[in-house]
């Protein structure tokens, strides 16, 4: 990987892209039209930007096709109006990526069932857009994963295509934070943390996601910002796991856990409020640590506070439904008989993203 921008043979590129992104009249592809890809694609959309949806899913294309979004936070409506721009390609088609000035990856990052990091979607998109790269082009993974993934698994990828990253393409690493349901942070309003490989790459990419969200945070490489989502995640599996362990404890000593923790809340300064829960649920907090220890553990390291969450979380469905047996019982039923009504089985309220819900198997 070089950076030198003068050795390049594609000078002109460089500042005809970073142009394209201030003015917002660059061409974006967007490649995963999922939970995250999809909002992304409307962001740049309502900004000016022509942009090119790829998705292996047919049945999303079709539905995009139709002017219908099937993700909540994003209305109908505003997929009907975009259906009719010449600006907005929705596709199957990677041939069609050529066109783009940038790639935007937002494919799936799950875990295997031995819970080991489950690589495939993002060897796959990588393999797919290698066959399409163009000179001048910029890369970006959004997807969550380990620190090393952008340099050291995608980037030889898309090297097969015999274009060299640093001179003749830009890849950067930039976490998706989207938080689904959420009334008040979206898209725009959510910073983004942005590492490219190589200055051009971190200048490309920064201008392009600072044309459409208001603060962009720049790390020193794509390292960096994998590590930082993976840091955000595991700081809430950790926190709910310690709320939930002392909501055990609270419950043998006679203590209301929801009032001890609203009243702590009210310290100004050096605390932060987590709750208990049934388990964790999404695609995010029950994953993303693990990607976290098995990066660590390959390297010889120890994740002893992951673990520990791990279990403490893993086993609050069990508790929970030990709770509604004994208050069945105390009822004077049968837990056989009884007719049990679950009340929220998305990870979070407003939701329909019920992946990984913690009271269910599957
Ligand atoms: N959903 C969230 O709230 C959220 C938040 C932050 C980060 N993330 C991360 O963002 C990434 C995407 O998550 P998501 O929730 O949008 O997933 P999703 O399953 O909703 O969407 C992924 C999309 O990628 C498509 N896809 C799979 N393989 C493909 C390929 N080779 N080429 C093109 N498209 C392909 C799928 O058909 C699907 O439409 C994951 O790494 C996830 O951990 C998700």
């Amino acid at each position: 990987m070089t950076t030198t921008r003068a050795a390049s043979p594609d000078t002109f590129a460089w500042p005809r892209l970073l142009d394209g992104f201030h003015q917002c009249h660059a061409t974006i592809g967007i490649v995963g039209l999922g939970y995250v890809g999809l909002p992304l694609a409307v962001a740049f959309a309502r900004k000016g930007f022509a942009v090119i949806g790829f998705d292996v899913n047919e049945q999303k294309i079709t539905e995009l096709h139709a002017g219908r979004s099937y993700i909540l936070d994003v209305p109908t409506d505003e997929i009907a109006s975009l259906r009719d721009s010449s600006r907005w390609r929705m596709t199957s088609q990677p041939a069609a990526l050529r066109e783009a000035d940038s790639i935007i990856i937002c494919v799936p990052t799950p875990c295997q069932r031995g819970k080991e990091p489950d690589l495939s979607y993002i060897e796959q998109a990588g393999r797919m857009i290698a066959g399409v790269l163009r000179p001048g082009q910029l890369i970006v993974l959004e997807s969550t994963t380990y620190p090393g993934t952008t340099e050291e698994l995608l980037l030889p990828i898309l090297e097969t295509s015999g274009l060299q990253c640093g001179r003749d393409f830009h890849l950067a690493f930039s976490p998706e934070r989207i938080d689904p349901g959420n009334p008040t942070y979206h898209v725009e309003n959510t910073p983004k943390v942005v590492g490219g490989l190589g200055a051009d790459a971190g200048d490309l990419a920064c201008a392009m996601y600072s044309a459409v969200i208001e603060r962009v945070v720049r790390v020193d490489s794509p390292r960096e910002a994998e590590m930082a989502k993976l840091i955000e995640n595991t700081f809430r599996h950790i926190n709910i796991a310690l709320a939930n362990e002392l909501a055990l404890i609270a419950r043998k000593m006679g203590v209301n856990i929801w009032q001890a923790i609203e009243a702590a809340t009210s310290k100004p300064y050096g605390f932060m409020p987590f709750y208990p829960g049934p388990g964790v649920g999404g695609h995010c907090i029950p994953i993303d640590p693990h990607y976290l220890s098995w990066k660590a553990r390959e390297m010889g390291a120890e994740t002893s506070f992951i673990e520990l969450a791990e279990r403490i979380n893993h086993s609050m469905p069990d508790y929970v439904v030990r709770l509604v047996i004994d208050a069945v019982n105390q009822a004077g039923k049968s837990i056989r008989d009884a007719k049990i009504l679950l009340i929220g089985l998305a990870y979070k309220r407003d939701i329909d993203d019920h992946r990984h819900r913690p009271l269910l198997p599957g």
